[in-house]
């Protein structure tokens, strides 16, 4: 292909040791409506504010942006979430805690993910909502959109959900308080990130 990768004088470890934490991507996975982006939100800020330095992505705002090209077909969601995979794999190489919400329903996607990212600093947060409750909820309306047919390939009605298998964390989030999610993301992630420089 006539690259030629160059090698960077500065290395991942020693970013991480300048900003005093382990980069570590927390991947949320979960249907539409399950409480991805309010935890993922919630979570960055409550890290954040521990001195972690952060970065959230997310679905909603990354496809009115760097994937607005990407539809919702099966090809769409593929490359939307390869897409991610490499820009958390910069932003992980950068030295920041990533966090992401996306349904990514496939788990062929997911895995790619973290064999982009590395396995050893990919952690994996089931947000598990029945759908019954995530179409109760239809914050958005598209439940009711995807219902009646006039939004195609929504995951859960016409697409398919591919529940993870061996997830870091599971949060049944119709049975929690987004506190109490929180509280059992903190204990989960907490000691993956920090050093013990960390001020925690
Ligand atoms: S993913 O499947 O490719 O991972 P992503 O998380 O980026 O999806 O985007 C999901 C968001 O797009 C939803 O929260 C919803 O607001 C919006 N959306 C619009 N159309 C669809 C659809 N057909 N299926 C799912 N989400 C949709």
């Amino acid at each position: 292909m006539n690259l030629y990768p160059i090698q960077t004088q500065v290395t991942k470890q020693q970013r991480e040791q300048l900003l005093q934490q382990h980069a570590r991507l927390i991947w949320f996975t979960g249907l539409s409506g399950s409480g991805k982006s309010t935890l993922a939100v919630q979570l960055e800020a409550q890290l954040h504010a521990k001195g972690f330095k952060t970065y959230l992505l997310d679905g909603d705002n990354i496809r009115t942006g760097l994937n607005k090209d990407l539809s919702f077909t099966d090809e769409g969601r593929v490359e939307n979430i390869r897409r991610i995979g490499e820009v958390a794999r910069l932003l992980l190489d950068a030295g920041i805690v990533v966090l992401s919400a996306f349904i990514s329903p496939f788990k062929a996607d997911r895995e790619q993910v973290k064999t982009i990212v590395g396995p050893e600093n990919y952690l994996e947060v089931f947000v598990d909502a029945p759908l019954e409750v995530c179409e109760q909820r239809d914050v958005k309306g598209l439940y009711k959109k995807a219902r009646a047919g006039e939004v195609k390939n929504f995951t859960g009605i016409d697409s398919p959900y591919e529940s993870p298998e061996h997830p870091d964390i599971v949060l049944q989030t119709h049975t929690l308080s987004v506190e109490e999610s929180i509280r059992i993301l903190q204990q989960g992630i907490l000691p993956k990130i920090s050093t013990h420089q960390s001020k925690i």
